[in-house]
C-alpha cells in the first residue's frame, strides 16, 4: 500500500489549475478592465508580508496563512538599506534572500508583487534608504541627483540579479512591479519617475507590467502614461470616490487598490491603532464585487526587528517595533477575528474551490521565569571611537545607528541657561555627570533649562538615534545633535549668547558585537547613571514563542542569543517585545539590554505569552484636553466663518484679510449629518503668498474632545486615512487648537474631511482664530 501514499503525496505536490507554478512561460497583462493572466480575465487578491519583518523559519508558515486566507498573491517591498548596509556590499543571504521568499511562494501557488523602491515608505527607517546616502551633504535624495541615481542603479541592478529570473515570463512567479512609492505625497517629478521606470526596465524587468501607487488626490502629478495607475486607501474609505477620477481619466484601465490598509501603525507614545474588521472586510466585498484587485497591507505585519523601525513627522513619531498593524495575521502568525472573516469572504470569491486549511502556528506560545540581568557595564563601555573638534551629527561621523555621548566644557553660568540643541531624538543631559534632565524630540523639544555653575563644568549630553523619518520631507533626518548647540544667558536683562565650539563626541555604534565588547571593556563613567548594558542567561527545556516584558527598563535596545529583538521605550505603549521561538535554544539562552535612560527598577525581564501592545506611561504634561489651555475666545476675533460644503475631497478656504499668530483655533459649530460627532482628515494653512506653510514646527495644544487614537495630531500627520473626532456625545461646538511653533501669518485654509462615504462628522459652520 506504500506507493498508494506516494502517488499521493506526488500528486500533492502538482499544482492546480491556472496557477501555473510549474516554471513554465505565463502571460500576465492589462487587458480592458481587468488583468489578464493566460489571456483570462484575473483578480489580484495579494498579501502584503515584508520578509524582514518575518524570521526566515517563519516565511513558509506565514505565505501559507495567506494562501489559507484566501489570496492569489504576495505583495512585498524590498528595502534597500538593508540589502546594501554598506556602499557596494550587497547581502541576499538567510533572512535577506528575497528571491528564495519569492520562490517560497511561488511553491505555495502564490503570485508576487514586487515593490522595489528605491524608495518604500513602510515605517521603514529612512523609508528603506541608506542612512549613507546622507553623508554626502547636498544629496538630493529621490530625484535626478546624478549621485543618488548611481546608487540606485547599483541597487536595482543588485534586485534585478535577485529577481528578473523570476518574472512571470520566464515561468516564475512576479506578475508586477512597482516604480518608486506614492512620490505623488512627495513631489511632482515625472522625469524621476521616468527615469526609474527606465532603469528598472534596462536592468531586467523589461517584460513584465510595471505600476505606479499613489492616493487618489495625488496620482495624476506624476502618472506616466506607460504605466498602470492604482490607488491606496484605507479600511472605511468610500471606494466609488477612490476610483472616480482614475475612471474619468482612464476608463477602460483595470481597477486596483494597491494597498488597502487592514489596520494601522503604532507610535511611541500614542494609544495602539485598530480598526474594524467589518469595514475591512466590507471593502474588499466592494471592491470584488466590482472586479477591483487589491493587495491587503498589511495581511501580516510582523515585526520591524533591530532598529529597522521609522518614525513620522512632524517633529519625530517614531514607529514602535511592533508592526502587528491590526492585521488579520496577527504579529505572531496567528488567526485573529479579522482573519476569520475575512476568510469567509474570500471564500465565497474563490471560485468555487475550497480554501486550504488553515496551518497550526509553528511554535507553541511560552512563558519565560523571571530572570535577573546580573551583570553591568556603563554606558560609557560601549565606546569604540572618540572625535573632537566641531560638533557632527552621526552621519558626518560615520555612524549609521545608535548613541553617542557629546560632550563640552562650560563657561561660568552665574544665572540659570537655557540650552537650545536640535537633539536627534532623546537625550538624557548630565552637569559633571549628574542629570539635570533631557531633550526629547518626540515632544518637539529643542532646550533644556540648565542651572548656573561655575567655569569649567562638563556638560554631556547622552543622544539615541531613533528610525529616520520614512515619509514626507523629513527624510533627511540626520541623527546625533543636528548644528550648533547654543547657551542662552538672561541675567541681569542682559542677553548672552554662548556657543560652545570644541566637542568631544564618543560613539556608541548599535551592533550586538559591541553590546558583548561593552562587558569586556568595562569602562568608568563619569555619569552617575544606571544607563549601560545588562546581560543575563536562563535555561529552557522547551522554546517556543514568547514576548519580553521590558517595564523594568527606561528606552534602548534588546538581543536575544544575538538576534536584535528591536527597541523598547516604558512610555509604551508596547511594553513586550515578540521573541520568536526559532530564535530560542534548549538549554542555555542570553538577553542583552541597552539601556540609555537605565531602568527604573531591579533590572529584570520576563516572557509573557500574550503581547502588551497598549499599555501607555504618559505624565500629565502631555493632557492636550487640560481646560487651562482653552482659548478665551471672549477676548478673539474670528479671522474667518464660513461653511464647509458636504461630501469627500479637499476643499479651500481663504480668509477676508491676513491673520497673525502663533496659535490656530478651528471651532466646528455643527456637522452636514445628523449627529454631533466632529472629525477633520487633514488640514493645511495658507501663508502669505497663499501657498501651505510648513507643518513640521505644529504641535496639537487643545481639543476639548478627542477619542481613542483619533486625537488632534491626525489633523497634520501627512495620512489622508486618518483623522481627529470627538467623542460621541461631546457638546457642540468643537474646538482644536494647533500651535503653529513660530507667529505665522495665515491667509487661509486646506481641509479634508473624513474619506469614508458621506465624510462622517464633516464640519458644515466653523470660526477660525488665529492669535498669541
Ligand atoms: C503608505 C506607504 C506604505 C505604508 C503605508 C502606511 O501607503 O506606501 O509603505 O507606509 O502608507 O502604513
Ligand atoms: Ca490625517
Amino acid at each position: 500500500m506504500k506507493w498508494i501514499y506516494k502517488l499521493l503525496f506526488l500528486l500533492a505536490l502538482l499544482p492546480l489549475g491556472a496557477h501555473a507554478q510549474n516554471g513554465k512561460a505565463n502571460t500576465f497583462e492589462v487587458g480592458k478592465g481587468t488583468f489578464l493572466l493566460n489571456g483570462k480575465p484575473f483578480i489580484v487578491k495579494a498579501a502584503e508580508l515584508h520578509y524582514p519583518r518575518i524570521p526566515r523559519e517563519y516565511w513558509e508558515h506565514r505565505i501559507k496563512m495567506c494562501k489559507a486566507l484566501g489570496m492569489n498573491t504576495i505583495c512585498l517591498y524590498v528595502f534597500w538599506n538593508l540589502h546594501e548596509q554598506e556602499p557596494g556590499k550587497f547581502d541576499f543571504t538567510g533572512g535577506n534572500d528575497v528571491a528564495a521568499f519569492c520562490r517560497l511562494a511561488q511553491k505555495h501557488g502564490m503570485w508576487v508583487i514586487v515593490r522595489p523602491g528605491p524608495y518604500v515608505c513602510a515605517e521603514w527607517e529612512m523609508g528603506g534608504l541608506p542612512w549613507w546616502l546622507l553623508k554626502k551633504k547636498d544629496v538630493k535624495l529621490r530625484s535626478l541627483d546624478p549621485y543618488f541615481m548611481e546608487c540606485v542603479e547599483r541597487f536595482e541592478t543588485a534586485v534585478a540579479e535577485q529577481l528578473a529570473p523570476l518574472t512571470v515570463d520566464k515561468g516564475g512567479p512576479i506578475i508586477m512591479v512597482q516604480v518608486e512609492n506614492e512620490y505623488g505625497a512627495y513631489a511632482a517629478d515625472k522625469p524621476y519617475i521616468s527615469a526609474i521606470r527606465d532603469m528598472l526596465r534596462k536592468v531586467g524587468f523589461d517584460k513584465v507590467v510595471l505600476f505606479q501607487c499613489d492616493w487618489s488626490s495625488t496620482f495624476e502629478a506624476n502618472a506616466l502614461d506607460d504605466l498602470v495607475w492604482t490607488m491606496n486607501f484605507g479600511t472605511g474609505a468610500n471606494i466609488e470616490e477612490q476610483f472616480r477620477r482614475l475612471g474619468e481619466v482612464r476608463p477602460d484601465a483595470p481597477k486596483m487598490c494597491s494597498e488597502f490598509w487592514s489596520g494601522w501603525f503604532d507610535k511611541w507614545g500614542s494609544a495602539h491603532e485598530t480598526r474594524g474588521a467589518k469595514e475591512m472586510v466590507d471593502g474588499i466585498d466592494q471592491m470584488l464585487s466590482r472586479g477591483i484587485s487589491f493587495s491587503l497591507y498589511m495581511t501580516h505585519g510582523g515585526t520591524s526587528f533591530g532598529h529597522w523601525a521609522g518614525g513620522n513627522s512632524p517633529w519625530l513619531m517614531p514607529d514602535v517595533t511592533s508592526y502587528d498593524y491590526d492585521a488579520p495575521i496577527n504579529e505572531y502568525g496567528h488567526t485573529t477575528p479579522k482573519y476569520f472573516a475575512l476568510r469567509e469572504l474570500l471564500q465565497r470569491y474563490a471560485d468555487g474551490q475550497k480554501l486550504p486549511a488553515v496551518p497550526a502556528p509553528p511554535a507553541p506560545l511560552i512563558t519565560l521565569p523571571e530572570v535577573t540581568l546580573t551583570e553591568y557595564a556603563p554606558l560609557a563601555s560601549g565606546v569604540v571611537r572618540t572625535e573632537t573638534d566641531a560638533i557632527r551629527t552621526f552621519e558626518a561621523l560615520d555612524m549609521g545607528f545608535g548613541s553617542a555621548i557629546y560632550s563640552t566644557t562650560l563657561p561660568a553660568l552665574d544665572a540659570p541657561a537655557v540650552l537650545q540643541a536640535e537633539v536627534h531624538d532623546f537625550a538624557v543631559v548630565y552637569l559633571n555627570g549628574k542629570r539635570v534632565g533631557v531633550i526629547d524630540r518626540t515632544k518637539s523639544q529643542n532646550s533644556l533649562q540648565i542651572p548656573a555653575c561655575p567655569a569649567g563644568t562638563k556638560l554631556q549630553l547622552v543622544v539615541e538615534g531613533m528610525g529616520r523619518i520614512n515619509f514626507g520631507q523629513g527624510i533627511y533626518d540626520y541623527k546625533g545633535i543636528v548644528g550648533q548647540p547654543r547657551l542662552e544667558l538672561a541675567a541681569a536683562g542682559c542677553r548672552t549668547v554662548h556657543e560652545p565650539l570644541e566637542w568631544t563626541m564618543e560613539l556608541i555604534p548599535d551592533t550586538y558585537e559591541n553590546a558583548l565588547a561593552a562587558f569586556r571593556r568595562q569602562a568608568r563613567s563619569p555619569l552617575e547613571t544606571r544607563a549601560g548594558y545588562y546581560r543575563g542567561t536562563f535555561r529552557l527545556k522547551r522554546t517556543g514563542d514568547t514576548f519580553l516584558n521590558t517595564e523594568a527598563f527606561g528606552k534602548g535596545l534588546v538581543y536575544i542569543n544575538g538576534h536584535a529583538l528591536g527597541r523598547f521605550w516604558s512610555i509604551g505603549p508596547q511594553q513586550t517585545l515578540y521573541v520568536p521561538g526559532c530564535w530560542l535554544k534548549k538549554g542555555e539562552n542570553e538577553i542583552v539590554v541597552l539601556d540609555v535612560i537605565g531602568p527604573k527598577a531591579e533590572p529584570k525581564v520576563f516572557g509573557s505569552d500574550k503581547p502588551e501592545w497598549n499599555k501607555l506611561n504618559l505624565t500629565a504634561a502631555d493632557d492636550i484636553t487640560d481646560a487651562a489651555r482653552r482659548p478665551n475666545f471672549s477676548v478673539l476675533t474670528p479671522a474667518h466663518r464660513g461653511q464647509f460644503a458636504p461630501g469627500n475631497g479637499w476643499q479651500k478656504v481663504r480668509f477676508g484679510s491676513a491673520a497673525k499668530g502663533r496659535y490656530l483655533a478651528l471651532c466646528a459649530a455643527g456637522g452636514h449629518d445628523a449627529s454631533t460627532v466632529s472629525a477633520i482628515a487633514e488640514i493645511y494653512a495658507l501663508g502669505a503668498d497663499g501657498q501651505r506653510i510648513d507643518r513640521n514646527p505644529w504641535k496639537a495644544y487643545y481639543t476639548d474632545s478627542q477619542t481613542g487614537t483619533r486625537t488632534v495630531d491626525k489633523v497634520f500627520d501627512l495620512q489622508e486615512s486618518t483623522y481627529w473626532q470627538t467623542a460621541e456625545g461631546d457638546a457642540l461646538p468643537h474646538t482644536i487648537v494647533i500651535d503653529l511653533g513660530s507667529e505665522q501669518t495665515l491667509t487661509g485654509l486646506e481641509y479634508l474631511p473624513r474619506a469614508e462615504a458621506g465624510a462622517p462628522g464633516s464640519v458644515k459652520g466653523y470660526s477660525i482664530y488665529v492669535y498669541n
